[in-house]
């Protein structure tokens, strides 16, 4: 039968015969897979191993403490933190096309980590194997060629080119994402990581209508704080697939505070229901919470005057705005 345990043995014997003596390189993105699957690692070759995380400076309040801190502390891994915030801002700057966006911050990315990757090299006299979170429905996927057209182009930390030299080390390729959590509860990892809800590579930069700018993201950052904190209170997090707060950073309405008029931007909530993403529904959050919510987003968000609830299924919307 399964257990996390013997998973757990069994990877951690393969690991060491593929990798022996040699060196070995992860990107983290805060997530699930890439968390455990580099805690795995960790756990059979240790310091051989390690992780890169890029601060593309479209990551949600916290999340870089959680790796730097709590999965460092909880892991004990060697980890280079890029912070390349500032070259991905000017990388965006003017840009408001959804797959232009998609696709810059991809390639950014890519450099990021290959100059991250090389320089480790270097220290480490040569790098042979890169690990990835690769989950079994992924193979699947990739093998399946369903032919599909591509609606929108995908950021993944595991979405490297294939001239990066590297032997694949994929310790979650058998397991589904469920297991995969159970794992890394019994691997001790965070469990704001462990339990984290899907959120995309390219991350606020592809909620934000428009321009991606420091102050737009540093609003949306708040705004997106608050809604994870009450969704949290409420008892929400497993009920609700996931919850998009997005920013129309290019829409104004009239509104009054105070005794004052303002003119500030709408921020929309997309609370949906799923089992895979591929479909989904608007989930039904009780109206006393999403008034909570939105009182506090219009209360404490300077620029924000209105929320508004999306109420579209998948199909026809898709889970993200761009
Ligand atoms: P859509 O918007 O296509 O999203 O309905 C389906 C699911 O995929 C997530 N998503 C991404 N995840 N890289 C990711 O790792 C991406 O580029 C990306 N784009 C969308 C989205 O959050 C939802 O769970």
């Amino acid at each position: 039968g399964w257990t996390a345990d013997s998973i757990l043995t069994d990877q951690i014997d393969l690991i060491r015969a593929q990798i022996g003596d040699r060196k070995v390189i992860c990107g983290l993105s805060g997530g699930v897979d890439s968390a455990v699957a580099a805690a795995i690692v960790h756990k059979a070759v240790g310091d051989q191993l390690t992780c890169v995380f890029v601060d593309h400076g479209l990551l949600r309040a916290g999340e870089r403490e959680q790796v730097q801190r709590d999965y460092v502390a909880a892991t004990g891994i060697k980890l280079v933190t890029v912070d390349a915030q500032e070259q991905f801002l000017t990388a965006l700057a003017g840009v408001t096309e959804p797959e232009a966006k998609r696709k810059i911050i991809g390639r950014e990315f890519i450099r990021s980590f290959e100059n991250a990757a090389a320089s480790i090299a270097q220290e480490e006299g040569g790098v042979d194997f890169l690990v990835q979170g690769t989950l079994y429905p992924d193979v699947v996927e990739s093998g399946g060629g369903t032919g599909t057209a591509t609606i929108k182009s995908h950021h993944n930390v595991g979405g490297l080119p294939d001239d990066l030299k590297f032997a694949l080390v994929e310790p979650l390729r058998a397991l589904f994402k469920d297991e995969v959590r159970l794992l890394g509860a019994e691997l001790g990892l965070p469990p704001e990581i462990v339990g984290r809800q899907p959120f995309p590579g390219p991350g606020l930069g592809i909620r934000i209508i428009g321009e991606v700018t420091h102050a737009r993201l540093e609003l949306l950052r708040t705004a997106d704080a608050i809604v994870r904190e009450e969704l949290t209170a409420a008892g929400l997090d497993t009920a609700i697939w996931q919850c998009p707060v997005v920013l129309l950073a290019e829409v104004r309405s009239v509104g009054v505070q105070g005794d004052g008029r303002t003119y500030g931007h709408p921020i929309v909530l997309r609370p949906v229901s799923s089992e895979d993403a591929m479909t989904a529904d608007w989930s039904r959050i009780p109206y006393d919470l999403l008034a909570k919510i939105s009182n506090r987003i219009t209360g404490e968000v300077a620029d924000v005057n209105r929320v508004v609830l999306d109420i579209t299924s998948k199909p026809p919307g898709t889970i993200e705005w761009e």
